[in-house]
């Protein structure tokens, strides 16, 4: 199998690990539920749980315990997705080749749906901890989880990304690399490394692996960027131009769309070496970075 039919595969199976930790459609507050399952179930391409989960096969995991952390990865980043489109963020109507949670369930709905998806993210976590107070990788892996996606992490980035649209503040390159390391590496880095956390991995190797995650989210939000100017809706199933309209400062309006591919290719080699630096079978992850370099969507 090429490794674009082994990601497609993977998402597949993937999102069929994650379905049962979602929660049940039922109760007065099913438009919430229902907000919450159109937003995860629209797509995506579920890289952060597949990294996780190639990390954990890396360094030999093979234990279920490895699922909810993937589903609560995938509702996070989903979260961070939905809150993203809001007409007080970025303002975008399309996500994953659907509306956006705002569009259809509006926005009042959109924000609790997010909310939702977040805690219910630490719920599902939380209950695996409770089920198996013998396993101390999986405190570790929680505080790895909660500490990327707030503050330090995703959130820490979103809000200097805000901070910095429409020239509010002076971006530098040194503040738009805080920025991407935080709001689109830290959950990358948090997958991988949780991955490694769970399945044994040395703190040295763990802490490799998040390294690797730091250059594959610089990389991946590059690539991002440089879609938002040469991408289509119908393949990125999300708007191009967004960043234009909201006069967001990007890597391609620092360094111009040929230096941004050259880099994203730098960064995607550098993590790739760092990867090699651990041991195990990891082909699988070697040429998962290096799709992601060319990726259309
Ligand atoms: C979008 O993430 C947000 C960024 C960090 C650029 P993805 O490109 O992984 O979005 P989905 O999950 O495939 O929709
Ligand atoms: C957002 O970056 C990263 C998040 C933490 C959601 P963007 O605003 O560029 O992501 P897209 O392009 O809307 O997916
Ligand atoms: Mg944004
Ligand atoms: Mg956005
Ligand atoms: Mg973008």
């Amino acid at each position: 199998m090429d490794i674009a039919a082994q990601i497609t595969a993977r998402a597949a199976r993937i999102e069929e690990k994650i379905r049962p930790f979602m929660p049940r459609q039922q109760g007065l507050q099913q438009t919430v539920l229902d907000a919450m399952d159109y937003s995860v179930f629209a797509g995506g391409k579920r890289l952060r749980p597949m990294l996780m989960e190639a990390a954990y096969e890396l360094f030999g995991g093979e234990g279920e315990e490895i699922y909810p952390f993937m589903a609560a990865m995938e509702m996070i980043h989903t979260y961070s997705l939905v809150h993203d489109d809001l007409p007080a963020m970025d303002n975008d109507e399309y996500r994953r080749g659907k509306k956006t949670t705002h569009a259809v369930y509006g926005e009042a709905m959109a924000i609790l749906a997010g909310d939702a998806l977040l805690n219910y993210a630490y719920e599902t976590v939380a209950n695996e901890l409770c089920r198996h107070p013998e396993n101390e990788k999986l405190p570790k892996a929680f505080a790895v989880l909660a500490s990327k996606a707030g503050i330090y992490g995703m959130i820490g980035g979103q809000v200097v990304d805000v901070e910095s649209e429409k020239k509010a503040q002076t971006v530098d390159r040194e503040k738009l690399d805080f920025i991407y390391r935080l709001k689109t590496s830290a959950l990358i880095e948090a997958s991988l490394k949780i991955g490694a956390i769970l399945a044994g991995a040395t703190e040295e190797e763990a802490s490799l692996l998040e390294e690797a995650g730091t250059k594959l989210g610089l990389a991946f939000q590059i690539r991002d960027d440089i879609l938002d100017v040469t991408g289509t809706l119908e393949i990125l199933g999300k708007p191009i131009g967004s960043d234009g309209r909201n006069e967001k400062s990007t890597y391609v309006t620092f360094e111009g769309i040929e230096q941004a591919k050259k880099d994203v290719e730098r960064l995607s080699a550098e993590a790739v070496s760092i990867l090699e630096q651990c041991g195990g079978n990891h082909a699988f992850l070697k040429e998962l970075f290096l799709f992601l370099i060319n990726r259309e969507k």
